[in-house]
This record gives C-alpha cells, sequence and structure tokens, in this order.
C-alpha cells in the first residue's frame, strides 16, 4: 500500500518535472465496474461530468459482468506540453470506431478529423453538432470518453507518426496504382486545450456493453412518463388559447392519438429575446386552457429559448448575473450563478410549472455562430464562454429537469444541444436540416452518445413523403409533428391520411413496449434507439483475413462490412428498416439469427440481405426469433396513473423466449424510491409442440397497471420458414428449366395446401 503511493508520488512528481507522462505511466482507478479513469496532468475544475451534476448508477452497473477494456492498455499515451494535453489510443486492423456525439451522415468515424464543438448541424459532420460527446466505442469492445469541456480536436484513425506499430507501406505514385491520399493510420488522437484531463475507459466485452456501462456512468437513460412516448403537435406560432383547444378538439374528432401539445413563440409577450411571460392578448388565462386541455387528456408544452429581454420583468434582476455579450439582444442568464438560476427558474416555476405546463423545447442553446455569443464573451462566475457553450444545453435540462422533479412530476421536453452528462435528462435533440437521411442517421448515431433523437415531421411536397416521415417518428424517442411554420395536421394529406392514423395508433398501441425499453435505458443504460453495429452478430468480426469482398458471393458480409446508415433497432426485438420518398423497394440486412416480419409474423430471413418493395405501404420492421412484443388496445391518450389497460402480448418466432415488462405509474419520480416492478413474460414451446406463454403475478404492494392478458402467436405456421427455404431453392431451379414447370406447380401445390391447411387449424 506505502509504496503504491509513492509510486502514485513519483507519477505526479514526474508529471510536474517534465510535463511528459509515457505510455506505462498512467495510473489507472476503477471508477466504477469495468470503468478506468485516468487522470493527465492537472485537470481543470469545470468538466462534462460536473456540469451536468451526473450521479453514476452503481448498483446497475455492479450487476454487469466484469471485464477488462479491449485496448492495450500499454500503448495508450499521453502527455501535457504547450498548455494543452495530448492523447494517444492505439487502433488495430480491422477495427471501427463510433460515436463522437450526434453525427448526421457518418456512422464510421474512422479516419475523421473532427473537432467537438457544440453547434447546429450545418450539413457536414465536422464535430459541429447539437451533441459533440467526446465519447468514443471501438468494434473491439472498449470505449473511450474525455471528461473535458472544451472544444477538442480529433483525429480517429488520420494521421500517421514516423513510430507507428504498424506504419503504412510507402507506395511511389509515380508508378502504383494504388497510391493512397489517405495512408493507414493507427491511432486515434486528441488534443485538449487544457494542462490536463481526465479521461475514462470503458469495457465491454460488446460494444453495447460498452455504451451501457456509460449511459449507467452518466446516471442512466431518461424514463419519460407514458404520456410523452405518445403523439405531439407542436401548433402554429402565432395560435391563441382558442386555437389551441379547437386543435386538441379536432385531434379527438379525428380520433387521431394526442398527448401534448407544444406552443411556439407566440405565447410569450415578446421573443427573441424573450420575457417568459404569457402574452395577454392571446392566452388570457393560460392556467384555465391548461386546465381545458388537461380534461381533454391532453398537456401543454411551451417552447422558449434562455435568452432574456429587456423588456422581461425579471430582466433588471437577472441582468448582473448575465454574460458580456447578448444573443438577439438578449442577456445570457450565466446558469453556474446560482442567483441567476433562482431568478430564471423561479420565473419558469411560478408562471409555467405552478400552473400545470408539462414540459419545455429549449431552442438556440446550441449555436450558430453569427447568434451565439462568440468564444471572446465573459461570464461573471469566471468559466469561459467555451465551456459555456460547450455545457449550455446540459445546464438548461438539468435545472428545468430539477423543477418537476421539486413537483414530483415526470417531464419530457425536446432540447437543442446536449453533451456527455446529460443521458439522464428527459430531452429529445432536434434541427432545422430536414433531410429524412440525415434525421434517421443522427437517430442511429444518437445511440452511441447518450442522447435522444426525433425526426420531425413538418411539412412534405408529397403524400407519400409525409407518409413515410410520420412512419419513421412513430418510430422514433417522440412522435411529433413540428407545424410552427407549416400548420401541417396529422390528415393534411387525404390520401395517406388512414396509414397516417394507421401508424400513430401502432404508436400508441406498443406504449408497453416502449415504455419497457425506455425502463432499461434507465436501469440498464440499453439505448432503445440504436445502431446495427451494437446488435450482436452485426460487428465486423475480429477477422485476421479480409472478408470477401465480393457482393455477388457474399453479399450480407459485404454489408455488414459498410455504414449502414438507413436501419436500426428500435428496442430489444425490433429492426426498423425505413422507406425514403421514392424508393420502390429497398435492401434489409438481417442479422445472422431468424427475423420475422412485424406485420405478418412470417419468416424473413437469417443473416442475409433481402429486398423489400413498399407496395404494402407500412414501414418495414422484423422481429428477431423469440420476440416478445406487448401491445395495449389503440388509446388516443396514455394510460394516467393507476390507469389498468389490458394487454395482447404478441410472439413471434420459435424460440423460447423472456421479456422483462416494466411498471409503474407512468408519471411520477416514485420509481427513484423502488417504487416499480418488472413482470417477466415468458413463452415456451409445449410437448405437443404448441407455444404457451405465462405473464408473472404481479409483486404484492408494487404498481400494477395491467388488465387483462391475451396471446397472440404472430409465426402461426412455425414451420413456415422451412418452406419458405424450399420455396427459394424451387424458383431457383425453375429458372433453370422450362421442362420442370409442371411437376414444380404440382409441389407448390401441395406447398400451399400443406400452409392453408396448417393455418386452418391454427394452433
Ligand atoms: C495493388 O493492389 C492489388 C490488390 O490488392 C495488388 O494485386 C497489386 O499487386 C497492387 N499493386 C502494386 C503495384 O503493389
Ligand atoms: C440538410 O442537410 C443536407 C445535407 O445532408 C442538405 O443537402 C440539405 O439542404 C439540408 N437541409 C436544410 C433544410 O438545411
Ligand atoms: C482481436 O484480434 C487481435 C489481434 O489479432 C487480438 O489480439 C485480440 O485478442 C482479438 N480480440 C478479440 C475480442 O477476439
Ligand atoms: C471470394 O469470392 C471470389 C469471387 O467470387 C471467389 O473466387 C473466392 O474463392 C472467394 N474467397 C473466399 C475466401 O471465400
Ligand atoms: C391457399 O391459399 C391461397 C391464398 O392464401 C390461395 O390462393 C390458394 O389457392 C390456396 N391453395 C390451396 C391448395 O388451397
Amino acid at each position: 500500500m506505502k509504496l503504491r503511493f509513492f509510486i502514485l508520488n513519483l507519477f505526479v512528481f514526474g508529471i510536474i518535472i517534465n510535463q511528459t507522462v509515457c505510455a506505462q505511466e498512467l495510473s489507472w482507478t476503477e471508477a466504477g465496474n469495468g470503468i478506468w479513469k485516468v487522470t493527465v496532468g492537472k485537470p481543470e475544475d469545470y468538466n462534462l461530468l460536473k456540469a451536468a451534476g451526473v450521479k453514476p448508477q452503481i448498483a446497475s452497473l455492479q450487476k454487469m459482468n466484469k471485464a477488462e477494456p479491449l485496448i492495450a492498455k500499454k500503448e495508450i499515451f499521453a502527455r501535457v506540453q504547450d498548455g494543452k494535453t495530448y492523447l494517444r489510443f492505439p487502433l488495430q486492423k480491422n477495427e471501427q470506431i463510433y460515436g463522437f456525439g450526434l453525427n448526421f451522415q457518418t456512422i464510421h468515424q474512422r479516419g475523421r478529423i473532427l473537432r467537438l464543438h457544440t453547434d447546429h448541424y450545418s450539413n457536414t459532420d465536422n464535430g459541429r453538432t447539437h451533441a459533440p460527446v467526446p465519447f468514443f466505442i471501438s468494434s473491439n469492445g472498449y470505449g473511450i470518453f474525455i471528461n473535458s469541456a472544451r472544444y477538442l480536436d480529433v483525429y480517429a484513425g488520420s494521421a500517421v507518426r514516423k513510430d507507428s506499430k504498424n506504419p503504412p507501406k510507402i507506395q511511389d505514385r509515380n508508378t502504383d496504382k494504388n497510391w493512397s491520399a489517405r495512408p493507414y493510420s493507427d491511432a486515434v488522437e486528441i488534443l485538449v486545450p487544457a494542462e490536463g484531463v481526465e479521461f475514462y475507459v470503458f469495457s465491454g466485452p460488446s460494444p453495447l456493453e460498452v455504451v451501457q456501462r456509460f449511459n449507467l456512468f452518466n446516471g442512466g437513460g431518461c424514463l419519460p412518463p407514458r404520456w410523452g412516448l405518445g403523439f405531439t403537435q407542436r401548433v402554429e406560432r402565432l395560435y391563441n388559447a382558442e386555437q389551441v383547444k379547437n386543435e386538441a378538439k379536432e385531434f379527438a374528432e379525428q380520433h387521431f392519438p394526442l398527448d401534448f401539445i407544444g406552443l411556439e413563440p407566440g405565447w410569450q409577450s415578446k421573443s427573441y429575446p424573450c420575457t417568459f411571460e404569457w402574452d395577454n392578448s392571446r392566452f388570457p388565462n393560460p392556467a384555465q386552457l391548461v386546465k381545458e386541455l388537461g380534461q381533454m387528456g391532453v398537456k401543454l408544452n411551451l417552447w422558449t429559448n434562455p435568452y432574456v429581454s429587456p423588456e422581461a420583468s425579471i430582466y433588471p434582476k437577472i441582468a448582473p448575473f448575465t454574460g458580456s455579450h447578448t444573443v438577439w439582444v438578449g442577456a445570457v442568464p450565466d446558469l453556474l450563478k446560482p442567483e441567476a438560476r433562482d431568478i430564471l427558474f423561479s420565473k419558469f416555476k411560478k408562471d409555467h410549472i405552478d400552473i400545470g405546463i408539462s414540459g419545455y423545447k429549449i431552442d438556440e442553446v446550441d449555436g450558430g455562430d453569427s447568434y451565439l455569443w462568440p468564444d471572446v464573451a465573459t461570464f461573471p462566475s469566471g468559466i469561459s464562454a467555451e465551456q459555456m457553450r460547450q455545457t449550455y444545453g446540459v445546464l438548461m435540462q438539468k435545472y428545468s429537469t430539477e423543477l418537476f422533479h421539486q413537483k414530483n412530476s415526470r417531464t419530457y421536453g425536446l432540447v437543442r444541444a446536449s453533451n456527455a452528462g446529460g443521458v439522464s435528462f428527459p430531452y429529445v435533440i432536434y434541427n432545422d436540416n430536414y433531410s429524412h437521411q440525415d434525421f434517421i442517421t443522427g437517430l442511429i448515431n444518437s445511440g452511441f452518445s447518450g442522447v435522444l433523437w426525433t425526426p420531425e415531421v413538418r411539412a412534405s411536397k408529397t403524400s407519400e413523403e409525409w407518409l413515410r416521415r410520420m412512419q419513421t417518428v412513430c418510430f422514433s424517442p417522440m412522435a411529433m409533428i413540428n407545424a410552427w411554420a407549416s400548420a401541417t395536421k396529422p390528415w393534411s394529406f387525404p390520401d395517406v391520411a388512414d396509414k397516417v392514423k394507421e401508424v400513430a395508433l401502432l404508436r400508441m398501441q406498443m406504449m408497453p413496449y416502449w415504455y419497457s425499453e425506455f425502463a432499461k435505458y434507465h436501469f440498464d443504460g440499453t439505448p432503445p434507439f440504436r445502431a446495427m453495429n451494437l446488435e450482436t452478430g452485426f460487428q465486423m468480426e475480429n477477422r485476421t483475413e479480409k472478408v470477401n469482398s465480393s457482393l455477388e458471393e457474399n453479399p450480407y458480409e459485404e454489408a455488414v462490412s459498410k455504414e449502414i446508415k438507413d436501419q436500426y433497432m428500435a428496442g430489444e426485438y425490433l429492426l426498423v428498416a425505413p422507406f425514403f420518398t421514392g424508393q420502390t423497394s429497398r435492401k434489409v440486412i438481417l442479422p445472422k439469427g431468424k427475423w420475422f416480419d412485424f406485420y405478418t409474423g412470417k419468416f424473413a430471413g437469417d443473416g442475409e440481405v433481402i429486398t423489400v418493395t413498399s407496395n404494402l405501404g407500412n414501414i418495414p420492421v422484423y422481429v428477431k426469433d423469440g420476440g416478445i412484443i406487448p401491445m395495449m388496445p389503440p388509446l388516443l391518450h396514455a394510460p394516467k396513473s393507476g390507469e389498468k389497460v389490458d394487454l395482447e402480448i404478441r410472439y413471434y418466432g420459435q424460440k423460447n423466449a423472456k421479456y422483462r415488462l416494466y411498471d409503474d405509474d407512468g408519471e411520477t419520480f416514485n420509481y427513484e424510491k423502488g417504487d416499480y416492478s418488472w413482470r417477466e413474460i415468458v413463452v415456451e414451446k409445449q410437448a405437443d409442440g404448441k407455444y404457451s406463454g405465462k405473464i408473472t403475478v404481479p409483486e404484492k404492494g408494487k404498481p400494477n397497471t395491467i388488465g387483462k392478458v391475451s396471446w397472440k402467436f404472430m409465426t402461426i405456421d412455425n414451420q413456415a420458414f422451412l418452406c419458405f427455404r424450399t420455396k427459394q431453392m424451387l424458383l431457383k431451379i425453375a429458372q433453370l428449366s422450362t421442362l420442370i414447370r409442371l411437376p414444380l406447380k404440382i409441389t407448390f401445390s401441395i406447398y400451399y395446401f400443406q400452409k392453408n391447411h396448417s393455418r386452418l387449424s391454427g394452433f
């Protein structure tokens, strides 16, 4: 023990003497099960974890397997020089890396050069994004998180050192066609503009477990209220109270689900900069409005940005606690000054939350440079403009969430910026770009960085586009139309109105599933929406030889090694493969293991690339073998606290299966005190070949909102997948020769007869 201290002191001494720390000298301290903290030089006092006030979920972490990070510790290098910290992490051949925040165009980050900087998304992935989370995950099964609230320069496997262990081959451009302008690099290098930093190393062993540990370390994912997972409409910006009520009535008349309405800037007497006060002419009695909407089962969410108008009543009081520069001539509260927080959030509490407002949409806390405070701005707390920018979104989330916590009423809202540390805050990121493809790539990347993202729907040029966008938003963390500028309604395109309603009602039916999956985000750290790369059997395997890159010969291997930007996992069992406007068919990569069609229960494929056509108009969704999807009736509003709801449990495939169904009051924070229950659903094949399901009884004294339980075995013909195979084979033979058409016809008839027969006899 004494010797260890002595050695530790030596390291500290060493750092001071020559400001250089060699790889072997880094001291690792365990910071949680499978998490190590490494300190280099003198880290700054203010960092991402501190800004968020993160409390790791130690008990949940403890339940995970013990594992060492699959990275060569000795090859991690750090040094402090010129007031900056240089970090280097080794990369192996065939290793891929993911993360570095909410990217919109790229999944694979190896080879990229980024400056992690909070900003809006300006149509390129250069590190400037709403959530520039300095965390990356390796396909080899470890993750690295740099706990710094600075702009970080990242060379994610792009630079080549003279002393590289795996140097690229030198090629002569004169004669060698293989010459590359981007030679092979064997390290991630990061420059931190500070005289020290702490970083964390997360073990897996799988990439998903790396992400789980990161999320749990950051406090666990948020658990939205049930109503947060229903449907939400944001109305046109100058709507008045009558129009808002009429909107709610219209939804009810149309029999379209609606859990909350969002008001845009016009609810405030002045906006950009903001007064945070109701506009008397449009909203003469906001408390009454909230009450009347509440009677219709609809809650109210308020848009705001935090920039204080000189005409706001709180302005004189808050002015001394604001930054040197303004945003749209509004003062910027220094959220690190308790006085500023008190003044701002007391206003929120008194004028909004106390009358029953359910949440916020916190706008423009990200950038861009042309309107946000510049890096030369100063703040009374002494925190630099740069650090303030990297954490402002997290601070707004933290302190607004606290208001709801004090009321013991959960919230679920929107925010334009986040960072590490923000994992547990119940906010979903959105932005101004409207590329449907990029929105889906964003959804995929959100799962790597502990943030949530909604591919919100605003307007569309065609009904096809409207339907496609509505389908993806219903398979995302927040099912929302943002009609602030378009005034669109779900039924704005009559020819697809039925299909749109169908998917919105499906969203409602799936609420028990979504809610349980969010509970797993909170308690297990598993992101509810995530990349295929986090799916077992989908990672590039740790191969020494290159995979066969011939698409014809091995399409699955080829597909898996590419960036997958158009399909994702939703919860434990679902694979979602959206259609974009103009597509009549698309390829879907089904990981190894059997997959079944969500709508029909039919076998769809196993470790292969399939082609689906768009003619049915549904969003393609596939269920993993043994998938259990708990559903409720298609209610128009989320069940209220304590409301009992019948459950239809759908089962897909052939494997014996288990599912953990989460239950609590759905509205309060009582789950933090243990007021929740997990019920186990089990489906097993019986001796007679039939399947049967069971659900455990509710725990005594724990919340129980489940009414009658019914079962639906979706994969009726459990031999169908075999027939599917046979049919595929026969089709191939049919292509070879016309001579065997007749016998084939007979075979098919027998096949169909058997199939129809088994369908009739059912289970
Ligand atoms: C270029 O690469 C190809 C394929 O890897 C290889 O067959 C060929 O020999 C290389 N050419 C040279 C000049 O090294
Ligand atoms: C969104 O980003 C894409 C680039 O991926 C760009 O083509 C498009 O114009 C952007 N849309 C908006 C509204 O900024
Ligand atoms: C991956 O391959 C490297 C080098 O061949 C090896 O050292 C490492 O143990 C492998 N990792 C796994 C998870 O198999
Ligand atoms: C890869 O595919 C090529 C071309 O189709 C084939 O000739 C070769 O045998 C395959 N190699 C391996 C290792 O499977
Ligand atoms: C089986 O059902 C299909 C429709 O699902 C029908 O087209 C076909 O004629 C039936 N075949 C037999 C042999 O009953």
